[in-house]
């Protein structure tokens, strides 16, 4: 059993926390609060140990279990799920001092000051490089979505590709987070997603441009991929993906809420498809360009890419294997199923 405790409980690590209960090869160890109120960890106590900051022990000695470096220390790995920034103060105060190893996500820092890690990790890509390390990022949503869909065209098409030129339509807020969605379109200047996807797929010319929208659904990424020549066909490109784990192909949905609000209808697990979707009524291939089009769950995708690389770091484990137990828990290639149906 791997001692795993999970170090922020927001959107990421609540399902984080939902998806390693149902794993019988890991004991979770807790999760850890930092706002608390006995209203809060009343419902959270009866899913899981909860853990707080040294300075509150003493106020909810009767709800909580005890302190957040108490449970670092007991655990095998911990799962950073901080608000972005924060997970560089945890490394130097307790994970490091405690050599404890750690995955963080995609909003901490790869380079500069508040490095927090010497890879970003892309199950896609890198898997088999992450085994043993101490300190690794999981990319971000977009960050996951573009190596998902960017390594398989580079394996089948790798020279004869000239470069890929994306630009990320991004989602405000999530559908749990609660401050405001501004009436605008935000640019950002210098997106980090540019830098992070060469991380781990140094020799690709790509340029990235990020708009921020007033959305609460998913990410929108319109990849536009130039050829040295003509591009092939819409079905060679369709090919590359048909048995992509979680990569599916719609062909009717009209919007990023449709993909959304059908994966809530079916009950799927915190309304998560965990992939990203190629929308084929709009894949266009014309002469020497390829546009693909996808939508990218952006809560959702990155839990199972944390769940394969603790496999990889922890487990050092195939990933073939990997990928099996993931799917496992996750049921991601029955939701493909599902959703390409749905959506035939
Ligand atoms: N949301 C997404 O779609 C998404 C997708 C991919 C990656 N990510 C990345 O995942 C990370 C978490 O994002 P999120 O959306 O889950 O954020 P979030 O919903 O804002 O949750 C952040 C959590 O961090 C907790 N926290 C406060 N201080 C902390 C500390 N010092 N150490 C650890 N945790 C602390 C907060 O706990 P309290 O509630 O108790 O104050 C809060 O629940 C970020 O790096 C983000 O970039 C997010």
């Amino acid at each position: 059993m791997v001692k795993v405790f999970i170090n922020g409980y927001g959107n990421i690590g609540r399902r984080l926390a939902s998806a390693l209960t149902k794993d019988k090869e890991i004991s979770l160890i807790g999760i850890a609060k930092y706002t608390i109120d006995e209203e809060k960890l009343k419902n959270l106590k009866n899913r899981f140990d909860v853990y707080v900051p040294e300075n509150l022990v003493h106020k909810y000695k009767n709800s909580v279990s005890g302190s957040i470096r108490e449970a670092v220390s007991e655990s095998d790995l911990v799962l950073d799920a901080g608000k972005e920034g924060d997970g560089y103060s945890n490394k130097i105060k307790l994970y490091k001092p405690m050599g404890k190893p750690a995955i963080f996500q995609g909003g901490e820092e790869r380079h500069g000051d508040k490095a927090v890690a010497e890879m970003i990790h892309n199950s896609r890509v890198n898997y088999h490089d992450a085994s043993g390390k101490q300190y690794i990022i999981q990319g971000s949503c977009n960050v996951s979505g573009m190596g998902k869909i960017m390594q398989p065209l580079i394996e089948k098409f790798g020279d004869e590709i000239q470069r890929f030129d994306v630009t990320l339509v991004r989602r405000w807020a999530d559908l749990e987070d609660s401050k405001e969605v501004k009436d605008s379109i935000q640019w950002d200047k210098n997106p980090h997603h540019q830098e992070d996807v060469k991380d781990f797929i140094p020799h690709a010319k790509l340029y990235v441009e990020a708009f921020k929208v007033p959305s609460r659904m998913m990410h929108l990424h319109q990849m536009v991929v130039r050829f040295h020549s003509k591009a092939p066909s819409k079905d060679q490109i369709l090919d590359v993906f048909t048995k992509e784990f979680a990569v599916a192909i719609l062909n009717s949905a009209k919007g990023t809420a449709d993909v959304r609000m059908k994966a809530i209808e079916l009950g799927f697990e915190h309304g998560d498809t965990n992939m990203v979707h190629i929308h084929q009524d709009i894949l266009r291939v014309q002469g020497e360009t390829l546009k693909i089009v996808y939508s990218d769950d952006q809560t959702g995708l990155v839990i199972p890419e944390n769940h394969l690389l603790l496999q990889s770091m922890i487990m050092r484990r195939p990933r073939s294997e990997a990928i099996r137990k993931t799917d496992g828990l996750f049921r991601i290639s029955e939701k493909k199923r599902i959703l390409e149906k749905e959506f035939g």
